[in-house]
């Protein structure tokens, strides 16, 4: 079995759906930011502060580079991760993608109280947030499908993934 990548902005889900997708397909689950951490022994807060974007970036496609070599998985990604071309090829190539959506507003709902995620520790971050997802969003759309979040538990997003991929495994549209 092909590995499932979860794509998306940060807030969408990727991490919580990614375990009980894993979990129900018997497969193992792999998040990028985790294995970040645990390589570099810092948090991804810490990696910006001391060494800036830039350098987070390389690391990212360092650790895509390793995770991509493998089959069986649940992959969530950071919600930059496929900005590069490199990571989405490294990706597509032994999975299926599929972006998790949801709109600003849910989005800001979800992240406004959490301190990880530097790209948003900024003074207006719905401001942000709209800026980054208009320009990611021609990125998120190269998935094989999406999901719109917004309704949803994490267990129903899982629910949906999987008859999705079933779909298209048969080649259904
Ligand atoms: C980022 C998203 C984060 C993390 C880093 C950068 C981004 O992951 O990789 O803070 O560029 O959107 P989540 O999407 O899991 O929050």
């Amino acid at each position: 079995m092909k590995n499932i990548v979860l794509i998306g902005f940060m807030g969408t889900g990727k991490s919580s759906v990614g375990k009980i997708l894993a979990r129900k397909l018997g497969l193992k689950f792999v998040d990028v930011d985790e294995v970040i951490e645990k390589t570099t022994g810092m948090k991804i807060s810490e990696i910006f502060a001391k060494f800036g974007e830039p350098r987070f970036r390389d690391i990212e496609t360092e650790v895509i580079k390793l995770i991509s070599q493998n089959n069986r998985q649940v992959i969530a990604t950071g919600g930059g991760a496929i900005l590069r071309e490199e990571n989405f090829k490294k990706l597509k190539d032994k999975g299926i993608i599929v972006w998790l959506k949801a709109s600003e507003n849910v989005i800001l709902e979800r992240v406004k109280n959490c301190k990880d995620r530097p790209l948003l520790q900024v003074e207006n971050p719905k401001q942000k947030i709209k800026e980054l997802l208009t320009k990611r969003i021609p990125f998120y759309e190269k998935a094989d499908f999406s999901i719109n979040t917004e309704e949803l538990t994490p267990e129903e997003v899982a629910e949906k993934i999987i008859q999705e991929y079933e779909r298209l495994k048969n080649g259904k549209t």
